[in-house]
């Protein structure tokens, strides 16, 4: 008997093996799709046990372990070498590597600037950028098929970009976009001995990775160099004048000029694939069910989407942010949390010893048996107003805890003003019936690179 509503869409996701991998396999699934490196037991269990090359590899699931790593003894778990050693070229000493007090400076400094009170600014930038996008686009469209997934990549990193730097993207858009787009296709990629060996250890990609991160410092600097010569205006205009002024509450400090750069790399890199990411889904699900794109159709019909308005609609969207939370469940693009054990712990009946590699995979959670009804079925409505809660670590495309995404509510707000903007201005549809299925090496992207027509709506 079929339990689903029949109208639910139940999209294609890769299968999960019956086992646990050998470890080449293990190897091939980490550089290919990690998605496929946990058997079919680990989307029914509480934890799985695992070991590469004698170290002990967990993936929990039980909320009261999630908790332990993640909250309640947080300062026990830190990144990954492999973490690091990929993203330390880009994102240098910024919020997401570091760690310790520095960490806590960091993040005292940088919250008040991330607050729900920069959303006006914010969203100003995005319609923007996003009115912008689209006339490009219903320019293509008219012509035939469009590439969704690299248009809501250009439009992410247009808008990380802008609301960074607004003044600066004329002379400097097309550089950076080159450079942290060829960043992420190569260097930002994870290799076998990137895995294998400490941070310490450099490999010959490491030599190419410093080679990147000493042309990137100029790019940043320069950018840097440029805004710091424009005269001030008395209100910030974007990210960069927030964190200009920003001073630790504690200790009054200020960041540095190389501080202040790292933050701003680490922001553009953590934010812009992954909202992408979010957006492209977001699409493909409405695509994919006509009775919840008309909901989303309706719901924006007469609503003021311009730079000016875009603000205070976003309090008159829950459908739309309902899709884009369900579309972060399917697809979480941050599909796993990783840490390593700096000290031996106990996870209920689980003994940690050092050095252990704790995983938390968003993916595995948002599908798993026992926390959610119909795990693999599209049903933005279980995020409705009226919708039963569901448990705060069977739910977390964010994270949790005190390292928790930083920029969650700009990608929120972003991912449900684009999402808006592009539904009421078009019907959209896959192009054919070639299956999309989700890919993570990095974050959740799809297989390939789907085809859509977009039909303008009257
Ligand atoms: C849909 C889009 C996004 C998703 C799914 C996402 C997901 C995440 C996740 C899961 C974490 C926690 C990682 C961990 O605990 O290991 C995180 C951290 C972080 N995110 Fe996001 N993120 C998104 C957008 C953004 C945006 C737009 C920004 C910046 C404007 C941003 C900046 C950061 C930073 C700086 C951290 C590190 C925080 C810390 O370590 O204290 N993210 N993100």
């Amino acid at each position: 008997m079929n339990v689903h509503a029949p109208s639910f869409f139940v999209p294609p996701r890769p299968a999960a093996p019956a086992k646990e991998l050998g470890l080449y396999r293990f190897f091939t699934a980490v550089r290919t799709n990690a998605l496929q490196i946990w058997p079919r037991a680990a989307y029914e269990q509480e934890a799985v046990v695992e070991s590469t090359l004698g170290r002990p590899r967990l993936l929990i699931n039980a909320p009261d372990a999630i908790h332990r790593v993640l909250v309640e003894n947080a300062a026990n778990y830190c990144r990954t070498s492999a973490t690091i050693r990929i993203l330390r070229p880009i994102v240098g000493k910024g919020l997401f590597l570091s760690e310790g007090e520095e960490w806590r400076h960091q993040r005292r400094t940088i919250a008040p600037a991330m607050a729900p009170r920069i959303v006006p600014m914010m969203a100003r930038h995005m319609a923007q950028a996003t009115e912008e996008t689209i006339a490009q686009v219903a320019a293509l469209a008219a012509r035939g098929p469009v590439d969704i997934i690299a248009t809501v990549q250009f439009l992410a990193l247009e808008i990380a970009a802008r609301s960074m730097f607004s003044l600066e993207m004329r002379q400097y858009g097309a550089a950076l976009r080159r450079m942290i787009m060829g960043f992420g296709a190569n260097l930002g990629r994870p290799y076998f001995l990137d895995l294998m060996l400490p941070a310490a250890i450099p490999t010959l990609r490491d030599l190419a990775r410093m080679r990147f991160r000493s042309r990137w410092v100029g790019l940043m600097d320069e950018i840097i160099a440029a805004r710091l010569r424009a005269p001030p205006e008395g209100k910030p205009r974007d990210l960069f004048d927030m964190l200009l002024a920003a001073r630790d509450p504690e200790t009054g400090a200020a960041f540095s000029r190389a501080q202040l750069r790292d933050q701003m790399a680490t922001m553009i890199v953590a934010g812009h694939e992954t909202t992408a990411l979010t957006l492209f889904w977001s699409l493909y699900l409405l695509a994919s069910s006509a009775v919840d794109q008309e909901r989303v159709a309706a719901e924006v019909r007469a609503i003021d989407l311009g730079p000016d308005a875009a603000a205070e609609a976003l309090t008159k969207l829950p459908y739309t942010k309902a899709t884009v939370n369900e579309a972060l469940r399917l697809y979480p693009p941050a599909f796993v949390l990783a840490r390593v054990a700096i000290e031996r712990d106990r996870l209920g009946d689980i003994a940690v010893p050092r050095g252990a590699l704790i995983m938390i995979s968003p993916w595995v959670l948002h599908r798993h048996l026992r926390l959610w009804t119909d795990p693999d079925a599209f049903n933005p409505a279980r995020f409705l107003g009226d919708a039963p809660l569901v448990h705060r670590f069977a739910y977390m495309p964010f994270g949790a805890g005190p390292r928790t995404c930083i920029g969650a509510q700009f990608a929120l707000t972003e991912a449900c003003l684009v999402l808006a903007m592009m539904i009421q201005r078009f019907h959209v549809a896959l192009a054919d019936t070639t299956p999309v299925l989700p890919v993570a090496v990095i974050v959740t992207q799809p297989d390939h690179a789907a085809l859509f027509r977009l039909r303008p709506r009257d």
